[in-house]
């Protein structure tokens, strides 16, 4: 995958996905369309429409009254792979989707590069409100959103966990942890695998970055079709 990373540098990005991408709506159930096995029927998806629902009325901090609305998550809810950001930023919060902006772009560059489709994994972020002028959310805002994302979690059930930046990874790993020196290796917290890697904003600001996350994403996609399988 060496070669690929030529698509760092502004090389033609893979077309967006057109569709929305947003969790669907849970469709009425008619009797004669219902499971005969409710038990084993697989209800992530109206799980996590469920949660969005209800994270859209979230007062928990005050970030929710300075910015436009929630910005939930996107993607599988049956996703092995979650990549968790920092948090939206002002485009992130007009469409209300993460990741949309130029560090979402870069994002989205990686990916295709790495062999993902954006639609196959799932991207959020550690708090679901974009802070005034993009500043680092505070450990109140964070600790407030923090049953959030582990709820999202728990309903996808991923099977590896990409930390985008140091707040992703100190909240989900280890307090204080340093990015630059946690980057790259493993975690295992019950049975999830961990990884964290720089922040697609942080590899637009350094092109010194880039290699590195490379290889982390090629270390991720090594995992991911390794547990694929499972
Ligand atoms: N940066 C993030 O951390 N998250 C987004 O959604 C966008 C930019």
């Amino acid at each position: 995958m060496g070669g690929q990373l030529a698509f760092f540098d502004g090389g033609p990005a893979p077309p967006a996905p057109a569709e929305d991408l947003r969790p669907p709506a849970p469709e009425a159930v008619t009797p004669g369309q219902q499971s005969l096995w409710p038990g084993l029927a697989d209800d992530r998806p109206g799980r996590l429409t469920d949660l969005a629902r209800r994270a859209g009325d979230c007062r928990a901090c005050s970030l929710r009254e300075g910015c436009r609305g929630v910005v939930f998550g996107e993607g599988d809810p049956s996703a092995r792979l979650v990549l968790v950001g920092e948090g939206p930023g002002r485009l992130e919060d007009e469409e209300g989707r993460p990741f949309v902006g130029p560090a979402g772009q870069l994002l989205d560059r990686i990916l295709a590069a790495a062999g993902f489709l954006r639609r196959e994994v799932y991207i959020t972020n550690v708090v679901m409100c974009r802070p005034p002028a993009n500043r680092v959310p505070q450990p109140d805002e964070v600790a407030a959103c923090l049953p959030w994302l582990r709820d999202k979690l728990a309903v996808i059930r991923p099977r590896i966990v990409l930390c985008l930046g140091a707040l992703a990874a100190q909240t989900l790993l280890e307090p204080g942890l340093s990015i630059t020196r946690a980057r790259g290796r493993w975690h295992e917290r019950e049975g999830v695998l961990f990884m964290a890697t720089f922040h697609p904003a942080a590899v637009l600001r350094d092109p010194g970055k880039k290699r590195p996350v490379w290889e982390d994403f090629s270390q991720i996609r090594s995992r991911y079709l390794a547990v694929a399988g499972d």
